[in-house]
């Protein structure tokens, strides 16, 4: 059986790190991983005065590990820099906060580099490499310029942008040209995989065939959807576990026969938090027979902090509900409770169990499993109800959830005010729906669809 090698910037198994701030991608590839003979290949997250390309191996639940440290100036200009000041930003539609810097081009490059170095010695024949996220694009080309002949198949978390976007981006010719060292590409929806194609099209000239080959720059390689999922049935249990109901329990004692509206996002201005405060602000205005019966519990882990635009955003969300609660709370009610911390997933199973509705509402966002969680952890048969953001890959498949244009606060309002009066019956129809999409479509069966078409492809 040949061994899956997955590559990507960080490497935290959930069972390693639960502090909830790795976001989707970890907890995603850590299901997957679990289940192969493979090795996990990334940065520690630790740096060092002096790269020395040095391995640290460690094998914990069923996942075996190998990292790196970088220097400061990589972090610097590769991780702070291309990657979260302007792949993030420009990939999310941001282009007004998109930095140009030719430091963080060089940096971005000089990592690849480093980890194409290190990989290289480790990789066997038949060994399947699958490389993750915008960190690492070029990653494929340096491991073919080192004579790597393995199958190598990438896959974009994010969102990709539409042509006019991706053309603000200082040399974006030659990032694009560097994904055809690559086998097979997997983005999470159609939109995006089109968007893709349509850059091959018209920027470079290629063609494209029906099956979703593009040729262009004299290569070719073949770009497909593949909409991530959860570990489902793992999710499931544990919104059944001790923890998870104990939790269920205290949420309860707290919300005090009121409904709770939950929001769990990584701190990232990409997730719509301010837009989602005003959203609930306008809500409360609105429906003065609701206040006190309802109150909505934002957790967001800080992410990225030594960034500025994340440091704002955190700053923004401090007044907001500073001005939210100042306006609303009563001695026995605070509308908005605000929690910067990370939470194991069982706690976060009976949270989510405790909600009468879960407010997802990113302004972009590549899938959002936040969505997938919420719905796998109700209680069948009296489930809360999904608001969910038309711009999250997610919606593209959970149709059965209220679907909101998170740029518009009266949308947001109405929707809440919708879920808040919805019955048991129609709750039990929109849950079971989007219950049967989560549980089909789960994280198994995302990783086997890929793999199963990477190893289609044939060998160079
Ligand atoms: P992203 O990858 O952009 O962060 P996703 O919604 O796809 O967004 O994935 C976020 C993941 O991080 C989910 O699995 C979610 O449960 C987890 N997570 C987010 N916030 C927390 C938190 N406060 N505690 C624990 N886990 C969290
Ligand atoms: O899912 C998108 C993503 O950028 C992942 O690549 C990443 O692991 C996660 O969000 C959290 O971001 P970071 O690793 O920068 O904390």
């Amino acid at each position: 059986m040949s061994r899956l090698i997955v590559v990507s910037n960080r490497v935290s198994p959930p069972a390693i790190d639960s502090t909830g701030s790795q976001g989707g991608l970890a907890v995603a590839l850590a299901a997957a991983l679990r289940q192969s003979r493979g090795i996990w290949f990334g940065w520690s997250g630790e740096q060092v005065a002096e790269f020395t390309g040095k391995l640290d191996f460690r094998r914990a639940q069923g996942v075996t590990t190998a990292t790196i440290d970088l220097e400061p100036r990589d972090v610097d200009e590769y991780y702070n820099g291309f990657a979260n000041r302007t792949l993030w930003p420009l990939f999310h539609y941001r282009i007004d906060i998109t930095e140009y810097d030719r430091q963080f081009d060089s940096g971005y490059a000089r990592v690849n580099r480093r980890f194409a170095d290190t990989l290289c010695p480790m990789l066997e024949t038949d060994d399947i490499i699958w490389v993750h996220d915008y960190h690492l694009i070029p990653l494929a080309r340096e491991l073919r310029a080192r004579g790597v002949r393995n199958r190598i198949g990438f896959f974009l978390h994010t969102p990709w942008p539409p042509v006019r976007l991706l053309a603000t981006l200082p040399h974006h010719e030659a990032l694009v040209e560097s994904m055809f060292a690559y086998d097979l590409i997997g983005f999470q929806t159609e939109e995006w995989m089109s968007a893709f194609t349509d850059y091959c099209l018209r920027e470079a000239g290629g063609r494209v065939e029906p099956d979703g080959t593009a040729h262009a720059y004299g290569q070719c390689v073949k770009a497909a959807a593949f909409p991530i999922g959860i570990d489902a049935e793992a999710f499931q249990k544990a919104a059944r576990s001790n923890e998870a109901r104990a939790m269920a329990r205290r949420m309860r004692a707290s919300i005090a026969g009121r409904h709770m509206i939950i929001g769990v996002d990584r701190l990232d201005y990409s997730k719509g938090l301010e837009e989602r405060f005003t959203g609930y602000e306008r809500f409360l205005a609105d429906n003065p027979d609701l206040l006190n019966r309802v109150f909505l519990l934002q957790i967001a882990p800080p992410s990225r902090n030594t960034i500025g635009t994340y440091r704002e955003i955190r700053e923004k969300l401090d007044q907001l509900s500073g001005r939210i609660n100042g306006a609303h709370a009563d001695v026995d009610w605070v509308p908005l409770r605000y929690v910067n911390r990370g939470y194991s997933r069982r706690d976060l199973a009976g949270i989510y169990r405790s909600a009468r509705i879960g407010l997802v509402t990113p302004m972009r966002d590549g899938m959002n499993l936040v969505a997938k969680e919420y719905v796998a952890a109700q209680d069948p048969k009296d489930p809360g109800v999904l608001i969910l953001s038309r711009f999250a890959g997610a919606a593209r498949q959970m149709k059965d959830a209220l679907l909101v244009n998170p740029y518009s606060s009266e949308e947001i309002a109405d929707a809440l005010r919708q879920a808040m009066a919805m019955e048991r019956a129609e709750r039990v129809r929109r849950n079971s729906a989007l219950l049967d999409g989560v549980m089909r479509d789960d994280v198994t069966s995302w990783r086997e669809s890929f793999v199963a078409a990477l190893k289609a492809v044939p060998q160079r």
